[in-house]
């Protein structure tokens, strides 16, 4: 079993190169198959999670052409399914865009219930409410959703919650239905808007992404584009608290600084200096940081996919600090792992109290998700000694080459397979 070793203490310290958005590529992909045109992809992210997605593409019939490790054609054409089913797919949450994007097409879609990081409950209800607004009958038969419409009607739906995935889902099915359809209060998530321009890009009609209010006029079909994806701004964000946590000084490079200011608000706050160019934004970390509040909103508010990063920097910052959860129930699943190495944070509900610590100790610690993997990979770099972060696929579902891009900033750490090579590597590091 894979698992990240390596022994912390120093700063992180040089330059990071980040990659296209993982969650922005996840839509793209699946509407990539909404043309029998040529679509090329550009910048997309080479991690498991889009992999998987490739791989489901591919079994449904369509071509996938990966020209080099970030550059993809797809030719969709040949498709001869409508129902996506394997035991990966299943694994991943945005198994349900191929919803959307087949309904609008096909006007027909059979794709099993996603799964994705434990993070929570995660319903569809909003993704199935407007589904059935444009006209589709949508039943959940064996674990699978079935979605299936003789015509898709343009139709007006307010979405009662923010949500990414069924903004994103809804306006992919709206984007081939007939006549004008109205999305409110909608999700306005930098990817949101890298999808809409992505199926404008292949000439559908879609407003007001970005904003609240997001509107469609139905095109009869879209066509064939070249498109380079958005750089991951939760990514950058990891590197970010990375700089903040280690004392480190790191500019990380090809980033849109404006879908960073939630972060760079809090970094300054607690004391960093943060200082950003045109692509990129350089956090100096100081000895001592200072503690700060965070609630997980929507865009533009702070990320929840950035709430573990931001809490292992709070757990080494002075005075008490509160991280209030709005978006996942379950989010917090780390701090015990935190605690581990010598973190002092107490959850009650949605809400960790954190009361920072001068410094953490290396342990053996278990990734219980995506982002709180990499969480726990930052307070090991910072820890005193050696730290083993097991279950390490969850890290490696969203970020691409982590360990390797972490070395080139001086981390001392190394991907393992067996017992023999983690000692291995503290024979070496001594
Ligand atoms: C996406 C991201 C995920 C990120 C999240 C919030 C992808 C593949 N994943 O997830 O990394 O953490 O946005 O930024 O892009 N909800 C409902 N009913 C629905 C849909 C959502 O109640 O039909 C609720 C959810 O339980 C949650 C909130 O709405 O409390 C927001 O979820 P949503 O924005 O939909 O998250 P995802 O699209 O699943």
């Amino acid at each position: 079993m894979e698992q990240f070793i390596m022994k912390g203490g120093n700063p992180l310290v040089g330059e990071v190169t980040i990659g296209g958005a993982k969650n922005a590529a996840l839509g793209i992909l699946a509407a990539s198959i909404m043309t029998d045109e040529d679509v090329l992809i550009e910048n997309l992210p080479d991690v498991r999670d889009i992999n998987v997605l490739l791989e489901a593409i591919q079994e449904i019939g369509a071509s996938v052409d990966r020209i080099d490790r970030h550059t993809v054609k797809i030719n969709a054409s040949d498709i001869h399914e409508v129902s996506v089913d394997d035991e990966y797919i299943r694994r991943i949450r945005a198994s349900y865009y191929f919803i959307g994007a087949l309904l609008g097409k096909y006007k027909s879609a059979q794709v099993p219930l996603p799964g994705g990081c434990n993070i929570g409950s995660r319903p569809i209800d909003l993704h199935i409410k407007g589904f059935r607004a444009l006209g589709a009958k949508v039943e959940i038969e064996r674990g699978a959703v079935l979605a299936h419409a003789i015509d898709l009607v343009g139709s007006h739906i307010y979405l009662d919650k923010v949500s990414v995935g069924a903004t994103i889902n809804i306006m992919m099915a709206a984007a081939l239905a007939e006549g004008q359809t109205i999305i409110e209060n909608v999700a306005k998530e930098p990817h949101v808007v890298d999808v809409a321009n992505f199926l404008n890009s292949m000439g559908a009609n879609i407003k007001g992404a970005g904003t609240d209010i997001i509107r469609i006029k139905g095109v009869r079909k879209l066509h064939g584009t070249e498109y380079s994806i958005i750089p991951d701004q939760i990514e950058a964000g990891t590197f970010m608290c990375a700089a903040a946590a280690t004392r480190g000084d790191i500019t990380v490079r090809n980033v849109i600084p404006k879908h960073l200011e939630a972060i760079s608000a809090k970094l300054l706050e607690i004391g960093c200096e943060v200082v950003e160019f045109d692509d990129a934004v350089r956090v100096v970390g100081k000895p001592k940081q200072r503690h700060t509040n965070i609630n997980t909103l929507p865009y533009p508010g702070f990320p929840t996919d950035m709430q573990p990063q931001m809490t292992v920097t709070l757990a080494l910052a002075e005075g008490t600090s509160i991280v209030t959860e709005s978006i996942f129930e379950n989010r917090f699943k780390y701090v015990d792992e935190l605690a581990r190495m010598g973190g002092s944070i107490k959850v009650e509900g949605n809400v960790a109290i954190i009361g920072g610590v001068d410094g953490f100790t290396g342990a053996q610690v278990n990734a219980p998700d995506l982002r709180a993997g990499a969480a726990l990979v930052i307070a090991g770099l910072a820890a005193e000694g050696f730290t083993v972060v097991d279950e390490i696929g969850y890290i490696q579902r969203g970020y691409e080459h982590f360990e390797e891009k972490l070395r080139g900033l001086g981390a001392q750490i190394e991907k393992v397979d067996s017992d023999k090579e983690a000692q291995k590597f503290r024979l070496k590091i001594g």
